[in-house]
């Protein structure tokens, strides 16, 4: 880009102008146009096709899809009294963020109104650090141990051998992780597609530690971001429509949203528990699958944040951007939860895959200040690297300060530290109750629709399990989606093998 209002001269990388970007250097025969002979000595073309090649870094294995945006977090609620982290140290003080939503499953030329959880992505330039909040549209999890993850996701792309998107693998890999049946029941619900962005919530899963590190206090905390625009979906008719006529559907909405000054607002909620309430309470709250009834633990506005901001370049500040669960700042630690470990190992190992070793240094991922002279070097060192600072630890020439400390760590640990993978009748529980809830709401009608037109998919002997596995939650869904189910059989041709069930033969070896 130029700072001039003269255009600018085109020059290779290294800044020589050159006369013509469009022709190559050929050594020509006879004729005037066409033909010749291309040479090495011609920088420009080579360059030129050289770095074309280089232009894509790995798309992220899960959630490449996306929109992204700049913004402003403003605390809205005096929290100093149980909570230390500096940009929530006053009414009306404001933080740069950055955002990022996503679908998870797709890949990142897949279409927006497919169903699946959204990423919630969002990263705060506070005064101490960088604090990552990397949520999801969704309350809970479909797994609790994250050697599952893997796994889950695979079930959720496309089959080895057809390269294709295949329900069979994906119920087969629910019917025998049934953990994951409260998580299925919000995705096969109205909420499983969202209207646009702006229309969703933003929930952490996870339950964090807010506190005051200088005295050992602390909270468990649950973080959810509500859209002032409220929650809007889009039915499943439409969402398939939808994402063959207009497949970036969401990202442009979000995007034209913010450059006509309709920027989308949400408020920043917790739910807060006392550590001794922790011990005794019904749910482990440790355990990703299951929420904390707000009856129990109402909503507290804490702040709210606004989107006003698109990125100038979506590859430098979106796909670039970084966000990790570890990027926390002092006040907020994490809990016991096995999950959020795994996942404060991921993100950051997978950005040094996906970016490089030096990706906190890029313009969306850097902090406001940080002196980190212990991690020198690496490709693409563009920082200064520390000039002739000590680059060990303890050094007597120059002296560092030590920063806060972390929020502390209990002794108690919940029960979720056994065999993780375990299900018991109460990962049952949620679920039925949501159940109910649908059936008071007339929800339980689309969300039927949706779960039989998917499952419909599968291999009959897939088909029987799920059946079984929702005959668990309530016996009613199990018989409701059977009879669904068996009518669409009735529906189908028969003359014909239907696409779905053609390249699901691959499972019947
Ligand atoms: C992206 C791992 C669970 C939300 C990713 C990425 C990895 C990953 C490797 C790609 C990161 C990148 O390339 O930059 C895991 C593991 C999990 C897990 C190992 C469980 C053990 C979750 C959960 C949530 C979540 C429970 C939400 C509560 C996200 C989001 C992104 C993401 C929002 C996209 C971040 C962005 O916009 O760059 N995850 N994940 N993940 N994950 Fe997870």
């Amino acid at each position: 880009m130029s700072d001039s209002t003269e255009p600018p001269v085109y020059t290779l990388a290294e800044g020589r102008p050159v006369q013509d970007p469009t022709s190559s250097v050929v050594l020509r025969g006879s004729k005037p146009r066409g033909g010749g002979l291309a040479l090495l000595e011609d920088t420009q073309l080579i360059e030129t096709l050289a770095h074309f090649p280089r232009e894509r870094i790995p798309e992220r294995v899960v959630h490449a899809k996306a929109a992204g945006a700049w913004g402003e977090f403003e605390c809205t609620r005096d929290v100093t009294d149980w909570c230390s982290a500096a940009f929530l140290s006053e009414v009306g003080k404001k933080t740069e963020l950055l955002a990022r939503l996503s679908t998870v499953a797709g890949e990142k030329g897949s279409s927006d109104t497919l169903r699946d959880i959204r990423g919630f992505a969002l990263k705060l330039k506070t005064e101490e650090g960088n604090w990552d909040f990397v949520g999801n549209d969704l309350p809970v999890f479909f797994i609790r141990d994250p050697t599952k993850f893997p796994s889950l996701n695979r079930s959720h792309k496309r089959h080895p051998q057809t390269g294709v998107a295949d329900a069979s693998m994906f119920w087969d890999f629910h019917n025998n992780n049934q953990e994951g049946a409260h998580c299925l029941m919000q995705l096969f619900g109205g909420r499983g597609v969202p209207a646009s962005l702006r229309n969703v919530n933003g929930f952490g899963n996870h339950t964090f530690k807010f506190g005051k590190p200088e005295d050992g206090t602390f909270k468990y905390v649950k973080i959810h971001f509500r859209p002032e625009a409220g929650i809007e979906t889009l039915s499943q008719e439409d969402a398939v429509r939808l994402a063959g006529e207009e497949p970036d559907y969401h990202v442009k909405d979000m995007f034209n949203a913010i450059e006509r000054g309709d920027y989308p607002v949400w408020k920043m909620m917790l739910q807060i528990m006392d550590p001794k309430d922790a011990e005794t309470y019904k749910w482990n709250i440790f355990d990703i699958t299951q929420v904390w009834p707000h009856s129990d633990y109402p909503l507290v506005e804490v702040g709210k944040f606004t989107l006003n901001r698109n990125p100038e370049n979506h590859f430098q500040e979106i796909e670039q951007a970084a966000f990790s669960p570890s990027n926390m700042v002092p006040g907020i630690g994490p809990s016991a939860d096995i999950m959020l470990h795994a996942r404060m190992f991921s993100y950051p190992d997978a950005a040094r895959y996906r970016v490089g070793p030096n990706y906190q240094q890029l313009p969306p991922n850097r902090a406001l200040k940080v002196y980190s002279p212990f991690q020198r070097d690496g490709p693409m060192r563009l920082d200064g690297n520390y000039g002739s600072d000590p680059d060990y630890v303890r050094s007597s020439f120059r002296k560092i300060r030590s920063g806060p400390a972390d929020v502390a760590h209990d002794e108690w640990v919940g029960r979720v530290q056994g065999y993780s993978s375990e299900v018991t009748e109460e990962d049952f529980e949620q679920p039925r109750n949501l159940w109910k809830l649908f059936k008071e709401t007339g929800e339980d009608k689309a969300f039927l629709h949706n779960l039989s037109g998917h499952v419909g998919k599968a291999l009959p002997e897939v088909q029987k399990a799920t059946i079984e596995m929702w005959r668990k939650v309530d016996k009613e869904i199990g018989d409701r989606l059977a009879q669904k189910l068996e009518e669409s059989i009735q529906k189908a041709d028969h003359d014909k093998t239907p696409p779905s069930q053609a390249v699901l033969a691959a499972h019947r070896k």
